[in-house]
Formats: structure tokens, C-alpha cells, sequence
């Protein structure tokens, strides 16, 4: 992504991109600076600006291979290892197929994902997963924010996810953007709980 012709100091980071389909404009004027908020007049040509966009079951072997690149990627090691490793085309486009997801793609690359499931009561949220070169833009935040709207569009009253206790900047993440920890688990075999559970009430 290009830095801001008005602000070439704007870090590169946060949400720059754009949901729906792209914009009329064609090519040009279609990237927003994520500070200023506005396209770019006479902004460089942009010829895969990153659009957020509904996952489709013919997405699954891109989602596969992006989730096991990001899982393989993480800020430690997890023990035991997280099942997102094993993720193939079939089975995420079962996944797709069954619950849905979003992602964020730059052009025909997929750059993030995110994929939802009704569950208890609620939307449950996986396979969380930023292309190891596109993490810090906000990318992550922003397809929290699309499940949420999600569940809002379904009348579901919360978000839920599990995440390993082990990785402490992800559990850092889901607060910052409002989860708290509902529950405890463990994985088969170990002693003390692995993962925690993690909900957003959307009806508060
Ligand atoms: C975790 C992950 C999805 C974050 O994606 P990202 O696009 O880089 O995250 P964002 O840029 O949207 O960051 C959102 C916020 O979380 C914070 N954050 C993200 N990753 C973090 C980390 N590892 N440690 C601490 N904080 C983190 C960011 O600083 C940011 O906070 P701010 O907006 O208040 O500054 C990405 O690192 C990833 O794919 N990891 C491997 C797969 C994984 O662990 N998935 C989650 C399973 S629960």
C-alpha cells in the first residue's frame, strides 16, 4: 500500500481499504488515507487497493493456505500445536459453506480472513488469520468489527472466540476491542486449561 500523498508521515498502518465491492471511480481515487478518511484526488494509481469482502466455498484452498501461513507465524510456539495447521480447501470450504466469513483481499491475494459460525447462542469467530507482511494495519480489527455487524444483522446477542492462553497479544487484541473471558478450556491430555473463552455481548 502506498503512504499518504497529504501526509507522507501517516504510519502504515490501520484500516486503508475499502469494503464492498470497488469503488465506481475505477482505479484511481479509490484509496483512503486511514487518517484523513477521504480519497485521494490526485492519489497514485492503485491497482489492487485491499477490499473487504464476503468469503465465498471457492475461496477455501487461498483461505487454507493463508490460515496455515498465519498460524505458522504466530508470536510463539504453541504446545500443543494449533489445529489451524492442518486447515485444507476442503475443509474450510465445509466451513464456508456451513457458517460464512470475510476477508481481505488486495487484488486476486488474499491478505486476511476471518470465518463465523452460529453457536451457543451466538457468532462464533475462527481462524483469525493476517498474512504475516500485512499485520498492524488494522486488519484484524476491522473483521472483528465486520462479525460483529454480522451478528447484529442475525440478532445474535454476542461474539465468541477461543484463544490459547499462551498468546498473550492476542488475547490483548480481543479486549482492546471489547471481549472478555467467559470460561476456561483445556486440550485433551493436559493438565491445566490451554485456551480461553472469550465473548463480546452485543446486547448491553
Ligand atoms: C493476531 C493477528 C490476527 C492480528 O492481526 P493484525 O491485522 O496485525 O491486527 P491489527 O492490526 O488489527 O491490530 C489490532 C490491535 O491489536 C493489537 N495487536 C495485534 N497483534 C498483537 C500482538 N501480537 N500483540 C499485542 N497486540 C497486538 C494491535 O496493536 C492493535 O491495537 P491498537 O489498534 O490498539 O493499536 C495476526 O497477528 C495473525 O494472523 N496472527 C497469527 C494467527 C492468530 O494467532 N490468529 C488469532 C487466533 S485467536
Amino acid at each position: 500500500m502506498a503512504s499518504c500523498s497529504r501526509c507522507p508521515s501517516t504510519p502504515r498502518r490501520g484500516p486503508r481499504f475499502h469494503r464492498g465491492p470497488a469503488a465506481a471511480a475505477g482505479p484511481r481515487e479509490r484509496w483512503r488515507c486511514w487518517r484523513h478518511g477521504a480519497a485521494h484526488a490526485k492519489g497514485r494509481r492503485m491497482t489492487a487497493d485491499p477490499t473487504l469482502r464476503t468469503l465465498r466455498p471457492d475461496d477455501a484452498e487461498a483461505c487454507a493456505a493463508l490460515v496455515r501461513s498465519a498460524f505458522s507465524a504466530q508470536d510463539v510456539v504453541t504446545d500443543p500445536p494449533s489445529s489451524a495447521l492442518r486447515e485444507t480447501g476442503d475443509s474450510l470450504r465445509a466451513w464456508i459453506a456451513a457458517g460464512g466469513g470475510v476477508g481481505i483481499a488486495a487484488g486476486d491475494r488474499l491478505l486476511a480472513l476471518l470465518l463465523w459460525a452460529e453457536r451457543d447462542g451466538g457468532l462464533y469467530c475462527g481462524r483469525l488469520a493476517v498474512d504475516p507482511a500485512a499485520r498492524g494495519r488494522g486488519f484484524a480489527r476491522a473483521l472483528v468489527a465486520e462479525a460483529e455487524r454480522e451478528a447484529r444483522r442475525r440478532s445474535l446477542p454476542r461474539l465468541h472466540v477461543r484463544v490459547r492462553l499462551q498468546l498473550a497479544g492476542n488475547l490483548a487484541l480481543f479486549a482492546s476491542l471489547g471481549f472478555r473471558e467467559i470460561a476456561r478450556d483445556v486440550h485433551a491430555g493436559y493438565p491445566e486449561p490451554t485456551l480461553a473463552v472469550l465473548e463480546k455481548r452485543l446486547d448491553g
